[in-house]
């Protein structure tokens, strides 16, 4: 008796599992990917109202220092610091500029960010792949990194099983080692000025020529003390640092180089007059460097 109805129960869990797939099975057809892509699908309302809200990030900024990554990755690491910060020499064949990435991500993404930081790097290798308005698709670090190349140093995209691409992502990786996926990283990304200020192109000339000519150079063009701001030397127009928006914030905390001390105004004023200085158009440079 008491073996029969074992059998019976087990039957029954059996009957369940072949039901319940084929209706899954069945279910899966009518999820439907909307135009951008989504999945419609019930959210799970407590995972959603626990994501990365929260004010203070329960970890903190302590990127691990290149030389000490850990032995079979340590060469693409450095490598890939290298590149950061004399992009020139260690992926000359990608740049169309005389810039190299850590002019704007200073000491090769290894800041904080904020003040005198420039554009910190550090957790992107937990930030990625991420929704991106210009692609309105997901985007990966070797394309995100690939715009860089081809707006920010005006160059070519390396291909993504190049020693180079896979040196940068490799290091990415290890400087955001302890950041969690997919967490609110606090010093990620250009914090937008807020402000309803109409800026003036003929006061940021002004600016210019008192606060960041003596090292980027009367026409812009740059000097042995900083890089260029436009001209043919600098990012193209679709680069990133071209719009108002972020070239304003970045001015705002950055520069003049050690002493940020523009006001709102007077950052918006300066960035009006370099952003609509003549500068290489971006157009889309395909295959290995230029
Ligand atoms: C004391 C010299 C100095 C002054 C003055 C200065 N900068 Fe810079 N700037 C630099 C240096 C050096 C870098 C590159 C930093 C690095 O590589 O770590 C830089 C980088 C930049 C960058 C990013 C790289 C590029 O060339 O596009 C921008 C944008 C910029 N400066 C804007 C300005 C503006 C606007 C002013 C005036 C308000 C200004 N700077 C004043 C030295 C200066
Ligand atoms: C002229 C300035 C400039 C140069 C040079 C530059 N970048 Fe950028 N980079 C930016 C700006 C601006 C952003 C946008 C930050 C944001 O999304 O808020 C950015 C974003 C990025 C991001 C995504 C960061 C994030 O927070 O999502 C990566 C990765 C990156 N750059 C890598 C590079 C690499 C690698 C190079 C050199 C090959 C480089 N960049 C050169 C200005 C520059």
């Amino acid at each position: 008796m008491v073996k029969n109805k074992l059998l019976f129960a087990l039957l029954l869990v059996v009957a369940f599992a072949i039901v319940g797939a084929g209706l899954s099975l069945v279910f899966s057809r009518f999820i439907k990917f909307s135009d951008t892509g989504s999945v419609e699908t019930v959210t799970p309302e407590k995972i959603v109202s626990q994501q990365g809200h929260s004010a203070k990030p329960d970890f903190a900024f302590n990127p691990p220092a290149p030389q000490d990554a850990p032995t079979d990755i340590k060469d693409a690491v450095l490598l890939g610091y290298n590149i950061l910060t004399n992009t020139r020499k260690y992926a000359a064949k990608y740049v169309g500029n005389t810039l190299t990435c850590g002019n704007c991500h200073f000491k090769g993404g290894m800041t904080e960010g904020g003040k005198n930081g420039g554009l910190s790097l550090v957790g992107v290798g937990a930030a990625y792949p991420k929704f991106r308005k210009r692609q309105n698709y997901a985007v990966d670090l070797v394309s995100r990194t690939n715009d860089c190349f081809q707006r920010s140093m005006n160059g070519s995209p390396l291909p993504a099983d190049s020693r180079e691409m896979m040196a940068i992502v490799t290091y990415y990786q290890w400087i955001s080692k302890g950041v969690p996926i997919y967490a609110d990283v606090p010093w990620l990304g250009v914090k937008q000025l807020k402000s309803a200020y109409k800026p003036d192109a003929v006061k940021g000339k002004q600016l210019f020529m008192q606060k960041c000519s003596m090292c980027h150079g009367a026409n812009g063009q740059g000097t042995l003390a900083a890089p260029p701001l436009w001209g043919k030397d600098s990012f193209n127009d679709g680069a990133g640092m071209a719009k108002l928006d972020n070239f304003s914030a970045f001015t705002h905390l950055n520069m003049p180089l050690g002493n940020p001390d523009l006001s709102i105004e007077d950052a918006l004023n300066v960035a009006l007059f370099v952003t609509t200085e003549p500068r290489p158009h971006f157009a889309e440079k395909t295959g290995q460097g230029s």
